[in-house]
């Protein structure tokens, strides 16, 4: 098979690491790909939202399935693109990826069809959405942005004059861009969040083992929300019991409803969770892989995973069980200096040699390139993900930190604490 994958991150490099395990597969390309992706996959100069370059591309080189992992093409129609074209492609169609493209859809729907999420209003009027604040004069309050904002779009507001100033930023200064045409005014929900990935064929749902994420850029859960710092996976806190009444209240409920909105959802349903007090509740949903999610969960899958994708595409994912190792994984990230906000590119990595012939340990690229002299530089906010497989998280985690301080460049910066939650586990 000729496989094509649309993206550049670390979740593109784990899933063409993936792909590249599968018997099946003979070639890989990737657009537009990175310098760690290059030593799996031919990279193709095509960014993912050149649809008809794409569509000409898979047809030129008779590629026999398209592997979409980025949210913007995704909701933006390329599935259906390339399936109007006659070319398989694994994702959703832009229909169903709203789930993701709108936090009004998906709120929406949890509230139509009861599935526990936190209390909120929608507002397309910023004095309307300042009246309502003030009114619950509760705080924290939490305001997102209705659309795509790289998970960035959510301000948490201690007060009433950051929630002010939120929502100033959201919908009046446009921080977020058209993302902030519409808002989202939510309640606080506190717990501890788990990420559960799934894949579905529009019907039947598989979930894949659980992991956690560390959304805030500096050691603590301090600074600003960035796309992910480091994951660790299997969560400890995503107990068996817990699992059972996600399934029952969350998983199928959603697939159910997607369907029955005649929007049905095939490719990967992700599931950000907060698990309070009173049970599981939703926090997003997105509408592919998790960043930093893939790159612990996916080395822990032991399926073909061409086979689980035809599956979900073919409507016969009932016949797949998924089988994950019984081991851990732990990723830390390691960002360029000023992540989330300024920072710099173009630094040369120095130490990725050190991970060639490793069977533990991943150097996933997400932001890099390779310039003119052959040398390969940063290009991004996250520019690396090392993850580190072990037996158990412990293990998993000083692997991993141990093999972050391989690589190096100017400014790097990654958090120090990723799985610090594994200690409270006990
Ligand atoms: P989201 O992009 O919706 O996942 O939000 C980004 C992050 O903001 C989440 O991972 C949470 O840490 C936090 N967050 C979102 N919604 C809430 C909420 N209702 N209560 C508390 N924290 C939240
Ligand atoms: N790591 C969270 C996300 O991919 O949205």
């Amino acid at each position: 098979m000729k496989v094509l994958i649309v993206g550049g991150g670390g979740r593109e490099h784990a899933i063409a690491y993936s792909l590249s395990r599968s018997s099946q597969v003979d070639r890989i390309y990737c657009a537009p790909g990175n310098a760690g992706i290059a030593e799996l996959a031919e990279c193709v100069p095509i960014t993912p939202m050149e649809f008809d370059r794409l569509v000409a591309f898979a047809k030129e080189k008779e590629i026999d399935l398209t592997v979409v992992g980025m949210d913007d093409p995704l909701v933006g129609g390329i599935v259906d693109r390339f399936e109007e074209a006659g070319l398989r492609v694994f994702g959703p169609a832009a229909n169903a990826a709203v789930i993701e493209g709108s936090k009004a859809f998906s709120k929406e729907l949890m509230k139509k069809y009861r599935i526990p999420t936190a209390a909120y209003e929608t507002f397309d009027d910023p004095e309307r959405a300042r009246e309502y604040i003030r009114g619950l004069g509760r705080y924290p309050v939490v305001l997102k942005a209705d659309g795509l904002a790289l998970g960035k779009g959510v301000l948490i507001c201690g007060d009433e004059q950051s929630a002010m100033d939120g929502v100033a930023e959201i919908m009046e200064e446009r921080k977020f861009g058209d993302a902030g045409k519409r808002m989202v005014v939510e309640e606080f929900l506190t717990g501890r969040e788990v990420s559960v990935l799934s894949f579905v064929d529009g019907r039947t749902i598989r979930t894949m083992t659980s992991a956690q994420d560390h959304k805030r850029a500096l050691d603590g859960d301090k600074g600003l929300n960035t796309g992910g710092m480091g994951t660790f996976s299997p969560s400890p806190f995503y107990t068996k019991e817990i699992d059972e009444i996600c399934r029952r209240t969350i998983f199928q409920p959603t697939v159910d409803a997607m369907a029955a909105e005649g929007r049905p959802f095939k490719g990967v349903l992700f599931f950000g969770l907060m698990l309070t007090a009173d049970g599981p509740r939703v926090l997003e949903y997105n509408a592919r892989f998790g960043d930093p999610e893939a790159q612990v969960v996916l080395p822990r899958m032991e399926n073909d995973i061409v086979d689980v994708m035809n599956a979900c595409i073919d409507g016969t994912l009932d016949r797949i069980p998924l089988r994950f190792a019984d081991n851990a994984a732990v990723c830390v990230v390691i960002a360029s200096g000023g992540y989330p906000e300024h920072y710099e590119k173009g630094k040369k990595i120095e130490g990725l040699d050190a991970f060639q012939g490793k069977e533990d340990v991943f150097c996933f690229h997400a932001g890099t390139r390779t310039d003119e002299s052959g040398a390969v530089v940063t290009n991004g906010g996250r520019v690396l993900g090392v993850t580190a497989l072990g037996q158990d998280l412990k293990a998993a985690r000083a692997r991993a930190y141990e093999a972050a301080r391989w690589v190096s460049f100017e400014g790097a910066m990654m958090r120090s604490d990723i799985g610090k939650a594994i200690d409270e586990a006990e």
